[in-house]
């Protein structure tokens, strides 16, 4: 089936699939979870950023005879958590390297007396130097990782950047820099977990990731495939926030159940998943801009330098990410980008939406304007004059094969915001007014999917199948968490057949039903899964066609016959189908060159602010959002996506900080570490502009992470055009915009004596 070609289902905004559950109360989370002679487990963690493990004492006054109690030296298998290279410790041995590691495993029946043992654990330490900030990791007078304290690092290069500087009309430079931030998914990461010697280990969670969790446990546990089971429960949020961390405590839970010889729950309370779970990671990102006398981007030279924390864990793709997004969706000869991910004492940094890309776009879309004002020209005009166009190529010399359309998502951006009259507004609004407004944009693109040979290594498999109860069920072990998976996915598989969305179901996340159909993360479900699903769908009605006579046009009653005939002549109705690479796809991973994704969606951001110069406080007051995410499969999903990656920018730019003391979280409650409510979010005008994607499910592309990219630029981008000043720095908080507007007022006072 063509991707333009008229739909029934994909296209209409049919009801979340696990809706009425979820509002029931009907919703079976992990904590929902009871088994027979279950147990609680809870974890020792370190209280020093680095050093030695002299002893791990237990107070005498605790019966330690009711506990199950895990060290490393419990560990079976390897002690390593198996992400792309094993450096980080399931259980910390003889050293720690961040506040909140994990040391010791404990569980017992009662969640008091297990606290109370927690208490009871005494750990005798040799302290070591620690690193916090990027700066000192640079620095190496201290070394905590590897040889040089770098993780990964990646050299970027197109054409020529070094001769580019002199016959440049302007050079302009900048540092831009941003926080970590935190997931605040709803639900706190938590498992339960079984242990026999004769099916080996059985883990239930709320993760992103069911094979990733799986690879893991294999390892810790020194265990085959099918002796390791993973299964998805009900999970309230994710955000990137589950992909690495539930290989961690799926894997504590399970060495618990062992050690107890009964199943074990372990939960953590927001205080405890605040301080000891992974975050956005840090950055800090400098550009140097050769620029002609037409405001043509001649050179463009970019160092990246990301926080990693203690352990690589996902850092080395993350870098990949924001170095591949860091020249923004403009065409520029020359390019060279350095990127690095430095290892500091701090609990590692992971997965979050948008995996380095917010990092990336914050930076080049605020240099954008900087470039403006450097040059003397309108910042929208300099980004139109350099967008990337059909048959551009990217810094990696991908060349734009499919349409793209910034100009005129720049035009509907504009015409929608009426952005012009309310710039000429604001600027003319009353100087004596303690109110400042001013509207500020971003443009973005976000590639779907793995990065380069990404999704041809992951070969993912998926398909649906046909029960003997008379439904289709779609085989995946891509997650729902809130996102809408489970509903397009029934979407897509019931257009493609051509059934009621009523009549297809999906199959339950658990590694011993599902293939693997790759992780849920990388804005990749709807376009690489989903296309696997159309295939899989239309495979399935020509199998019935051919081997069970199904007629051309059939009836619901029909093809559920032709089902039952198929399965007493040849077993099993199930139709699989493995990814297959669009073709011209290239890429080179030593070099950095070629097609860094099969797809990009694209995107304006506008911003309007007001800054309030008593209390240094900004709102945002209206927001809009143009992109262009190849088709839209659920309107009304789409939309949600959309502004919900809008709030939580808006947090990530004007709300979430971490508060770091000795390279611990200090603020790890939700009182003190403040998001964006209901209050603080605008209205968020979400408007699509559709482009399908042949290699997409029914032509959709990636849609999960591109919101998050471009709420900060466009809303500091907003606040210099209302104060006149310019913050390089996220979070930007009142006491930021405090210091700097009075430096600032003070050097027109000094000015004008
Ligand atoms: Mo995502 S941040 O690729 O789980």
């Amino acid at each position: 089936m063509s991707t333009s070609a008229k739909t029934r289902i994909v296209g209409s905004s049919v009801p979340r699939k696990e809706g009425v559950d979820k509002l029931m109360g009907r919703a079976r989370y992990v904590d929902d979870i009871e088994r027979d002679g279950m147990w609680h487990g809870a974890t020792v963690r370190s209280s020093i950023p680095r050093g030695i493990i002299r002893s791990i004492e237990f107070d005498p006054r605790i019966d330690w005879g009711e506990f199950a109690v895990v060290t490393a030296a419990d560990v079976p298998g390897e002690n390593h958590i198996q992400l792309i290279f094993a450096d980080q410790p399931c259980l910390a041995d003889g050293q720690v390297n961040h506040c909140e590691e994990a040391i010791a495993l404990l569980a017992h029946p009662n969640k008091q007396k297990l606290r109370e043992a927690v208490a009871a654990v005494r750990i005798d330490y040799e302290p070591l130097p620690a690193v916090f900030t990027i700066e000192e990791s640079e620095r190496q007078d201290v070394i905590v990782w590897g040889e040089d304290n770098i993780f990964k690092s990646f050299l970027l290069e197109k054409g020529n950047v070094d001769q580019a500087w002199t016959g440049a009309a302007h050079v302009i430079e900048g540092e831009y820099r941003t926080g970590a931030q935190e997931h605040l998914y709803i639900e706190n990461n938590g498992m339960i977990a079984e242990y026999n010697s004769a099916h080996g280990v059985t883990v239930w969670g709320s993760l992103q990731c069911p094979y990733y969790v799986h690879k893991s446990l294999m390892a810790v546990f020194g265990l085959p495939e099918e002796k390791v089971r993973v299964i998805q429960t009900e999970t309230g949020g994710a955000f990137g926030g589950k992909e690495d961390f539930p290989s961690v405590l799926g894997s504590h839970a399970a060495l618990l159940a062992m050690k107890a010889g009964r199943p074990v729950k372990m939960i953590y309370d927001r205080m405890e998943d605040l301080a000891a779970t992974p975050k956005r990671h840090p950055s800090r990102i400098r550009h140097r801009t050769a620029v002609d006398a037409n405001g043509m981007l001649l050179a463009m030279d970019i160092e990246v330098a990301t926080d990693g924390g203690a352990y690589s864990t996902l850092s080395s793709t993350v870098l990949s990410r924001a170095t591949l997004h860091s020249p923004g969706p403009y065409v520029c000869p020359n390019v060279r980008v350095r990127s690095r991910a430095w290892a500091t004492n701090t609990v590692p940094y992971g997965a979050f939406r948008g995996f380095g890309a917010p990092q990336a776009i914050f930076a080049i879309e605020r240099h954008m304007d900087e470039i403006a004002a450097g040059i003397g020209m309108d910042p929208i005009e300099l980004r139109r004059r350099n967008f990337l166009q059909d048959g551009t190529t990217t810094a990696t010399e991908q060349v734009m094969r499919e349409h793209v359309i910034m100009d005129k998502l720049l035009d509907r951006a504009l015409t929608e915001s009426n952005y012009y009259a309310r710039k000429t507004q604001f600027a003319q609004e009353n100087p004596a007014s303690a109110i400042k407004r001013g509207i500020g944009i971003a443009a973005f693109f976000h590639g779907s999917g793995f990065t380069g040979s990404g999704e041809r290594n992951l070969n993912s498999l998926a398909g649906v199948d046909v029960t003997s109860e008379g439904k289709v069920r779609v085989l995946v072990s891509s997650t729902e968490f809130g996102q809408g998976t489970n509903t397009i996915l029934t979407q897509i598989a019931s257009e493609a057949i051509g059934l009621d969305i009523g009549d297809v179901v999906m199959a339950l996340p658990d590694t011993g039903i599902v293939p693997n159909s790759g992780p849920t993360v990388a804005s990749r479900t709807s376009m690489v899964v989903g296309k696997l699903i159309q295939r899989a769908g239309t495979q399935l009605v020509s199998m019935l066609h051919d081997k069970a006579g199904l007629e051309e046009s059939f009836t619901r009653a029909e093809f559920f016959a032709a089902c039952e005939r198929y399965r007493a002549k040849l077993g099993d109705v199930v139709s699989l189908c493995r990814y297959e690479p669009p073709p011209n796809i290239f890429w080179d991973d030593q070099k950095y060159r070629g097609e860094a994704y099969p797809a990009y969606a694209w995107s304006i951001h506008v911003a309007q602010v007001a800054v309030d110069t008593i209390t240094y406080s900004t709102e945002v007051e209206d927001f809009w959002a143009v992109q262009e995410v190849g088709r839209v499969l659920n309107p009304v999903l789409a939309g949600g996506q959309i502004e919900g990656g809008v709030a939580q920018g808006i947090g990530y730019a004007l709300y979430e900080k971490v508060v770091w003391q000795n390279g611990r979280m200090a603020n790890n409650q939700m009182t003190n570490y403040i998001m964006p409510t209901a209050e603080d979010v605008p209205p968020i005008h979400v408007l699509f502009e559709e482009i399908p994607f042949m290699h997409g499910g029914f032509g959709a592309k990636g849609i999960g992470e591109l919101p998050h990219d471009g709420p900060a630029p466009a809303i500091l981008n907003a606040i210099k055009d209302a104060t006149g000043v310019s913050f390089c720095s996220i979070p930007l908080m009142p006491e930021d915009i405090l210091a700097k507007l009075v430096v600032a007022s003070s050097i027109e006072v000094a000015a004008t004596v």
